[in-house]
């Protein structure tokens, strides 16, 4: 009896808290979309090459190369919340929530290389 209603909980786990995470991870996705564009876009471009703003020096990062998809999430995380120094890369921490950051990320980790091309 006690086996079968362990076996219930889970089962009920699984049924409603998956979908659900699946679903906060879309919301995430979405947010950090519509973040990228009002915020990052002018610099960084429409499809984050780097291409929306080109005339800084160091050149505007291009979001879409290994070399920064090997970076580690906390990395990316910290490049977007404290800037980078000495770039045109700002402190977004004064604009954005952590969670807000987290969104945006998860977008741009979106926009990371197939690894066919
Ligand atoms: C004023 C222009 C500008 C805006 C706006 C901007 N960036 Fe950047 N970003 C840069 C530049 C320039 C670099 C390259 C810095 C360097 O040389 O390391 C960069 C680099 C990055 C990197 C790579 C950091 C690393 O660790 O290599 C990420 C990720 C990034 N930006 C994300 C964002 C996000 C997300 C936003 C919007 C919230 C944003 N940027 C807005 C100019 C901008």
């Amino acid at each position: 009896m006690k086996r079968r209603s362990a076996f219930i909980i889970v089962l009920s786990l699984v049924v409603f808290l998956i979908p659900n995470a699946l679903l906060a991870n879309e919301g995430n996705f979405k947010e950090g979309r519509a973040l990228y564009l009002k915020h990052c876009k002018v610099c960084h471009g429409p499809e984050g090459k780097g291409d929306g703003y080109t005339h800084f020096n160091p050149p505007v990062a291009d979001l879409t190369v290994s070399r920064i998809h090997k970076k580690s999430d906390k990395e990316l995380w910290e490049s977007i919340h404290m800037g980078v120094p000495n770039t045109a890369m700002g402190m977004w921490r004064f604009v954005l929530s952590d969670e807000e950051i987290a969104n945006v990320l998860a977008y741009v980790r979106s926009l990371a290389p197939s690894p066919h091309s």
